[in-house]
């Protein structure tokens, strides 16, 4: 997790080489710098998450939604990032605010943290260490993502996934709100 004694400097050196290491396409630190949307969406959450624990909130969230105006990667400033974190391509991105994110995870476009209550409270993932996953892939809920584990593109996740496991696929399934009786019970569903 975040070391408050390294220097942003030494920071900056990390992610542009976790950048290399992660994307087979980069030729140089200088590229990664200017170029990629994960890269300064990372950057700018480090200085709104800073802003965020000293009381700015407002210039947090609006240097958060400047970060995702030009990168299309949404990062609330409360949410906890580890170390060497990359996101891949980036647009479409969300990251909710009481999230949690490891070290060394890996992400790509299109990926939700995101919540399923609008109670206030842990309502985001926690992903842990090492963890991958897949472009377009929702994560919903107050869910545990183990070490090591991956999801896969387009994977909708709304359970815990144990350490070192691959989830794939989508969990919806159709229900009859006319014959469901647990649907029937709800007087906020409209038939
Ligand atoms: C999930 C993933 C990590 C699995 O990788 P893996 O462990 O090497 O697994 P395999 O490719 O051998 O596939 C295992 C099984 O899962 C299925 N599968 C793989 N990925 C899937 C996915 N995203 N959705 C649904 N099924 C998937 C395969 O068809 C295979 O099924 P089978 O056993 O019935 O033949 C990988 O397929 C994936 O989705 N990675 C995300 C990559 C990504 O987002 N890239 C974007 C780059 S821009």
């Amino acid at each position: 997790m975040h070391d408050p004694k390294r220097s942003l400097f030494d920071q900056a050196r990390e992610d542009l080489a976790t950048a290399r290491r992660r994307d087979p396409a980069a030729r140089s630190s200088a590229e990664v710098a200017l170029l990629y949307p994960g890269v300064h969406a990372l950057w700018a959450h480090r200085a709104a998450h800073k802003l965020w624990h000293r009381g700015h909130r407002f210039a947090a969230r609006a240097l958060a939604q400047i970060a995702r105006s030009a990168t299309g990667i949404e990062i609330h400033p409360a949410a906890k990032i580890g170390q060497r974190f990359f996101i891949d391509h980036g647009m479409g991105v969300v990251i909710g605010e009481t999230a949690e994110v490891g070290d060394d995870v890996l992400m790509f476009h299109g990926v939700t943290l995101g919540g399923v209550s609008m109670n206030p409270g842990k309502r985001h993932p926690t992903i842990g260490s090492d963890v991958q996953i897949g472009a377009g892939a929702k994560v919903l809920g107050p869910v545990t993502v183990e070490d090591g584990a991956k999801i896969g593109a387009n994977a909708v996740l709304v359970k815990n996934l144990p350490q070192g496991h691959v989830a794939v696929g989508v969990p919806s399934r159709a229900r009859d709100p006319r014959t469901d009786p647990e649907l029937m019970l709800d007087p906020t569903i409209y038939i």
